[in-house]
């Protein structure tokens, strides 16, 4: 990726007196003074895991003032370490280095540390400060901002959490440039989201730009986390806590995880899944008459640019989908709610797709191999 200098650039998560800034740049990590603004206090808790630590977690702690009495959490990676176990190993920390209220952790990696961090923060001592220094794609443009904290429980992904803004988010855009395609092409799926829920005119500049942004073009990369952040701001702003158009962010989702958990957490990456799920939504938006063949091609062209899958998993029948999906947290009163494209760039919460529509889809969308 090449290395430019930039002006980094500055978006709000308008929220009142818990409103933040999210900075985006090359070469914001170590940057000094980025960080101290937003300290709580003296006491600094880095928490990362084995992977990103020996690439960031120097540069990290180089961006906190001298006085800083800073502590490091090196976890495993993978999403297994997203577990209540985990955030104990973060308290149990927190409390043998005698850390107070006025401490501030730091959550330096993916969505994985992003969440839990968060989540550790949300609790500890009734809550601390926290910030959100996130590492790969998915983690710039979706899990940093929006304050959805949490970890899994051993019977669904992200059943236990809380809502819990960070004080600051930090995007330093070159970290990206160690990042693993797949893990690029993941996060990317989030960033088409973006286009297909909010902004058609996005995402027909995502259709001209994906080469650039698979090649990690400076200037491409920060457009597309710029306005994926903003889209994403501007929603958390209206709707915080997820009672109305906060759920179209969920676009893709709810196929994705049913995908994710019939195959087993980390088989399919999660942004994976979310391709894939897109498409089946995008699929039985034209079933129901909303979308065209031409907009279906579209979404799918898209997802094979990113390198997505656009196929479900081998071997996973409709009722592998349906009893999963009947599981998800948006549904009420046991109705199953999905989010649908009434057009590109305009999604929308639909609970009433026939279910023989929706058997249809699940029993005909192909499958890989
Ligand atoms: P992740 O945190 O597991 O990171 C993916 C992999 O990349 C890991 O192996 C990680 O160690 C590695 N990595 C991180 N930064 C790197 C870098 N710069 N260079 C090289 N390797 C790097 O996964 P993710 O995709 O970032 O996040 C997925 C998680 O985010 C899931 O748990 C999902 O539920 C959650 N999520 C949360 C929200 C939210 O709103 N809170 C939104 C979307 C996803
Ligand atoms: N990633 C979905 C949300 O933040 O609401």
């Amino acid at each position: 990726m090449t290395e430019t200098l930039s002006d980094p650039r500055t978006l709000e998560v308008a929220l009142g007196e818990r409103s933040y800034p999210i900075h985006i740049g090359p070469g914001l990590l170590g940057d000094p003074g980025r960080l101290a603004p937003y300290l709580a206090g003296r006491q600094v808790m880095i928490v990362t895991n084995e992977v990103v630590a020996p690439l960031y977690l120097e540069r990290c702690r180089a961006g906190l003032p001298a006085d800083t009495e800073v502590r490091e959490l090196v976890l495993p990676d993978g999403e297994a370490t997203k577990s209540l176990a985990s955030v104990e190993r973060i308290w149990d920390a927190l409390l043998e280095a005698g850390f107070n209220r006025r401490c501030t952790l730091v959550a330096l990696g993916g969505g994985v540390i992003g969440d839990m961090v968060g989540f550790a923060a949300a609790c500890y001592q009734r809550g601390v400060a926290f910030i959100q220094v996130p590492t790969t794609l998915l983690a710039q443009v979706d899990s940093s901002v929006g304050g959805k904290t949490g970890v899994n429980h051993p019977l669904g992904k992200n059943m236990i959490g809380a809502f819990w803004q960070p004080r600051v988010v930090l995007i330093d855009t070159n970290t990206l440039a160690s990042l693993p395609p797949r893990e690029l092409s993941a996060g990317l799926a989030e960033v088409i989201k973006y286009g297909l829920i909010r902004d058609a005119d996005f995402l027909a500049w995502l259709e001209q730009a994906m080469s650039d942004l698979r090649a990690l073009e400076a200037a491409a990369l920060t457009r597309a986390i710029e306005r994926s952040c903003t889209l994403k701001a501007e929603i958390v702003a209206e709707d915080e806590t997820e009672q109305g158009v906060r759920a179209l962010l969920n676009l893709g989702h709810t196929f994705g995880h049913a995908i994710e958990a019939h195959q087993g957490y980390g088989a399919w990456l999660h942004g994976e899944a979310v391709g894939a799920g897109m498409l089946m939504a995008a699929e039985l938006s034209r079933r129901l008459g909303w979308l065209d063949d031409g907009d279906v091609a579209r979404v799918r062209a898209l997802l094979e640019a990113a390198e997505l899958p656009r196929v479900a998993p081998a071997g996973m029948g409709a009722e592998d989908f349906l009893s999963r999906m009947r599981l998800d947290k948006k549904n009420i009163d046991s109705r199953l709610r999905l989010i649908l494209l009434k057009a590109l760039g305009d999604a929308c919460l639909h609970d009433a797709t026939p279910p023989e529509t929706l058997h249809a889809l699940l029993t005909q969308f192909p499958r890989d191999g």
